[in-house]
């Protein structure tokens, strides 16, 4: 199959021998601002008059065809175009033989606006993340203050909640950080799923007992236990995050009973392979159409009854490492419907 160089999403620039330029595709023209027919057949440093970052002309230094003979090219750097136009460079110089004369010079040209983009939601990130740290940590620093300073004149009652708001503060900086460790794990790719025999059914009852015995009426909830499920190999830990959560959200968010459904599936990846569902499901105003994408985004939330908005990112990048996926849709009376499907995950020699 042929590739255009047209149709490449990067520039591509290619000099002969002499040094003159035998190609200029579309996207070179379109990140250099000079047209194809222009560059063709031009000296390469005349077609791309770059600069190094201290305005020295590039082609001077890297000296493709009188440099180093052992020379091969040139890693990605950012160099810039006439007008301060910052674009990111990468070179080949192509040898029939080694140390041979340069035949052809590769030239790879993109833009930095991928870059840059990378880089305003980091900074949004950090905006988020020191604005998220300092309420609570505002209050702290209130409270703590006011009762050194004025100790003797509150009555027990009073010191008391001010400590309980201290302390709730202190809690949520601290599951703050947590979280945003485990985004940082799920974002580099360095979340490490630790399989084990996981009984999911015996996970979902031990949390609505939790729930239960924080004084969560008995009603609320709803266990559906399937008959013959697949032996699950997972991270525990981590499943129960999953299930920690969006227990907690249907609650919290949501309204009415919680029905919670565990049944065999059949892998989201692998044909033939086995896989648990789990599906939470709540009766409280759910989630707008509209939204449903946006759910598992980082610091989404829909209310101002929410908690970070990290939640379930985090869910969705512990069922994804899992090699799993969840999903989110409207239940039948009406709330919020959340079902992730969990491939088994047999060691191969169980399999
Ligand atoms: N069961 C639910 N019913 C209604 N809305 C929900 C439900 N679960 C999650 N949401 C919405 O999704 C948002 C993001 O959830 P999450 O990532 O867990 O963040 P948080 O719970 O910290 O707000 C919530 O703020 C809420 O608006
Ligand atoms: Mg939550």
């Amino acid at each position: 199959m042929e590739v255009r160089p047209d149709d490449l999403p990067d520039g591509l620039v290619v000099a002969d021998s002499g040094g003159r330029v035998v190609c200029f595709n579309a996207a070179a023209a379109r990140i250099t601002g000079r047209p194809g027919n222009e560059a063709l057949g031009s000296p390469l440093q005349t077609a791309l008059p770059l600069e190094d970052l201290d305005g020295r002309r590039w082609w001077q230094l890297a000296d493709p065809y009188h440099g180093l003979a052992i020379a091969n090219g040139h890693p990605e750097r950012n160099l810039l175009l006439p007008g301060g136009h910052e674009v990111l460079v990468a070179a080949r110089y192509v040898r029939s033989r080694p140390r041979g004369p340069v035949e052809r010079v590769v030239v790879t040209l993109r833009g930095t606006e991928a870059r840059r983009r990378t880089e305003r939601s980091h900074a949004e990130l950090i905006a988020t993340v020191a604005h998220e740290l300092r309420s609570p940590l505002t209050s702290v620093k209130g409270f703590t203050a006011t009762l050194l300073a004025k100790w003797e004149r509150f009555t027990d009652d009073q010191k008391r909640l001010m400590l309980e708001t201290v302390d709730a503060d202190a809690h949520r900086v601290t599951r703050l950080i947590a979280e945003l460790l485990d985004i940082s794990r799920i974002d580099s790719g360095r979340l490490e799923i630790r399989r084990q025999p996981v009984d999911m059914a015996a996970a979902v009852r031990r949390h609505v007992e939790g729930h239960l015995a924080a004084g969560r009426p008995a009603d609320r909830f709803d266990i559906r236990i399937a008959d013959a499920l697949p032996d699950l190999w997972a991270d525990a830990d981590k499943i129960d995050q999953v299930l920690a959560n969006l227990l907690e959200n249907a609650v919290r968010h949501g309204a009415g009973t919680v029905t919670i459904e565990v049944e065999p599936a059949s892998s989201p990846r692998e044909p033939g392979e086995k896989a648990t569902a789990v599906t939470v499901s709540d009766e409280g105003p759910g989630i707008p159409e509209e939204s449903m994408s946006r759910v598992f985004t980082r610091f989404w939330r829909g209310s101002r009854r929410g908690g970070t908005g990290l939640g379930l990112y985090i869910v969705k990048g512990i069922v994804e490492a899992h090699g799993g996926v969840i999903t989110v849709n409207r239940a039948p009376a009406g709330g919020a419907r959340f079902r992730f499907i969990l491939p088994v995950g047999a060691p191969a020699f169980l399999a």
